[in-house]
């Protein structure tokens, strides 16, 4: 006789541990958050509990950007990439992990390779290595990863993912918000009050274009490779914009797209930095005059995305990622956002430096519950999914 062994099923832990992983397009370290969670969604609360930055080996680091700057590369190479990818992700996670238990959960976002929104109507295709399999063998934690295919089989962009994880941390009853982070790419979250009975319906997000890729590929190249990034932006703010350049690079057609939208280092990357500095040359700018205009376009492209894409401009801008530290970035986003009042987001409670990890931590905590974790209206996928694997 055979007897089917029924295993008790272990009650829920109702504030699990979990550890957030996610590395963007700038790939400048692996940004680790353990997280305890508590709630779903309109209850959701995070409480950070430690944070790092886990460095890529260089040798890693500059063939995931050789090979996102479109180099070649064999099945067995990638096969390889995937691997090593997955264990600086398992690095990063026993190092935020170390002096706690062992975390429930991790939520790994991995790292873009490729990614290509639905051209068309077409289905979309976006590659994150780094196989979360790998990962929980490396661990001893299950691990939830591949957050995007979902959305894109449900004909979506499987980008931006974070709105929703905002729309429940950083809601206001009265208040129109915004959420930019600042990254590679930049993109934003536009939130309606909470008070209005379907708020959750009118939240929007999209990425606005070049976060700090523009200006950390022309720092590399001026510097000829001795800094990879301008530090406040004090080189930037030596300069000044060239405004019928930057009105000029605004006509690219990605700013004129309306939402549903996503990109990343395949349109604003080596090839398209190349083409502003052609045209910087011939207009005889000066190095800090370059780097002016690129952040001028960065600040406006944002700019112009709210003034062509929300219902209205938001009371309050919420700021997070590394563009944050570009004090020449947010001066000039300031400028042209007068009656906005700017703020980050450690600001209102949510770390600034770790919101976009602690959001695929969430992530896996929704995927956990059985929740949808894409909001069809953002992603421009048919309906709401459960995202991971
Ligand atoms: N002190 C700083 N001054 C200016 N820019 C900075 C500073 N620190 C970080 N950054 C910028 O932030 C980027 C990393 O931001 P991050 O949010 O991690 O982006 P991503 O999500 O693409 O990894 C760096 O490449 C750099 O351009
Ligand atoms: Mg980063």
């Amino acid at each position: 006789m055979i007897r089917a062994s029924l295993k008790q099923a272990e009650p829920r832990n109702p504030m699990p541990r979990i550890i957030g992983l996610m590395s963007g397009t700038s790939v400048d370290g692996i940004d680790a958050a353990l997280v305890e969670i508590s709630g779903g969604q309109i209850d959701l609360r995070v409480e950070l509990i430690k944070g790092l930055v886990h460095p890529f080996p260089e040798a890693l680091r500059e063939q995931i950007l050789a090979v996102c700057s479109g180099e070649a590369i064999s099945m067995e190479a990638i096969a390889e990439l995937d691997d090593a990818i997955a264990r600086a992700f398992a690095e990063a996670a026993i190092a935020v992990n170390q002096g706690h238990s062992p975390a429930d959960l991790i939520g790994s976002h991995g790292q873009t390779l490729f990614h290509r929104p639905a051209p068309g109507g077409a289905m979309g295709y976006s590659l994150q290595l780094g196989r979360g399999a790998l990962i929980a063998k490396l661990t001893g934690i299950p691990t939830v990863s591949n957050f995007r295919v979902a959305d894109i089989a449900a004909g979506g962009q499987g980008a931006p993912l974070v709105p929703p994880v905002d729309a429940y941390l950083l809601g206001h009853p009265t208040e129109h918000r915004c959420v930019q982070n600042i990254g590679g790419i930049g993109n934003v979250t536009y939130l309606p009050p909470t008070s209005q009975p379907d708020w959750q319906q009118q939240v929007l997000g999209w990425d606005t274009g070049p976060g700090n890729s523009l200006l950390d590929l022309a720092v590399q190249r001026l510097s000829e490779g001795k800094l990879s990034y301008d530090a406040d932006g004090a080189w930037a703010a030596q300069g000044k914009p060239d405004t019928d350049l930057v009105t000029d690079w605004l006509n690219h057609p990605y700013f004129a797209q309306s939402p549903p939208k996503s990109t990343g280092r395949e349109l604003f990357g080596w090839t398209y930095l190349e083409e502003c500095l052609t045209e910087a040359t011939a207009r005889g700018l000066a190095d800090a005059d370059l780097l002016a205009s690129l952040t001028e376009l960065t600040a406006l492209s944002i700019v112009q995305s709210y003034r062509n894409s929300l219902p209205q401009l938001p009371d309050r801008l919420l700021l997070c990622g590394g563009g944050l530290r570009n004090g020449y970035l947010i001066e000039r986003l300031a400028h042209h956002l007068p009656v906005v009042a700017l703020q980050s987001t450690d600001e209102v409670g949510l770390n600034a430096d770790y919101k976009e990890a602690i959001a695929f931590a969430v992530l896996a905590h929704w995927h956990n519950l059985g929740l949808p974790g894409n909001m069809p209206a953002v992603t421009g996928a048919q309906g709401a999914v459960i995202l991971g694997e």
